[in-house]
């Protein structure tokens, strides 16, 4: 067993963890931390993108020891100090840009690393962008509108689906 510390959403945070324990079982199981989601077992699906030192991170990628001593931000880190939710999860709400919700957090987590690093990204570069991210439900259409409509540019062109 290993002894990790992190600062997870603003909250040092320790703990005993095997080699071979997953950024994502240490949030999840450890922590309680249960918005960030697994929905796969191949790396593929973004359900557990989580921010690592400000970058976004797939959880089930990366080894909780390899987070040691990193700053780390989850889905529940991301609303306003005063419980309201941020713009972005605001605009997933205001543009249905979610039906069952399991690929939210993840998603609502890389939106928020795109818009850090491009803060007006055209509908393609979102599209790209969330190529790392699978959703089975809405076809993306109000995903990719919610997070333009996130970064302040008009989305009345691009036309409900
Ligand atoms: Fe991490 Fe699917 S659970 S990519
Ligand atoms: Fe159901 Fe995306 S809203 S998987």
């Amino acid at each position: 067993m290993t002894s990790v510390k992190m600062t997870v959403n603003g909250r040092e945070v320790s703990g005993e963890v095997e080699g071979r324990t997953l950024l994502v079982q240490f949030l999840r199981d450890g922590q309680g931390l249960t918005g960030t989601h697994v929905g796969c077992d191949t790396s593929q699906c973004g359900a557990c993108v989580v921010h690592v030192d400000g970058e976004a991170v797939k959880a089930c990628t990366m080894l909780a020891a390899e987070a040691d001593g990193a700053q780390v931000r989850t889905i529940e880190g991301m609303a306003n100090e005063d419980g309201s939710l941020s713009t972005i999860q605001q605009a997933f709400q205001d543009h249905h840009g979610l039906q069952c919700g399991y690929c939210t957090p993840g998603m609502v987590m890389s939106a928020a690393a795109l818009l850090k690093d491009n803060p007006k990204p055209s509908e393609h570069e979102v599209r790209e962008y969330l190529e790392g991210n699978i959703c089975r439900c809405t076809g993306y259409h109000n995903i990719v509108k919610a997070i333009m409509a996130a970064s302040g540019q008009d989305v009345s062109r691009i036309a409900a689906e």
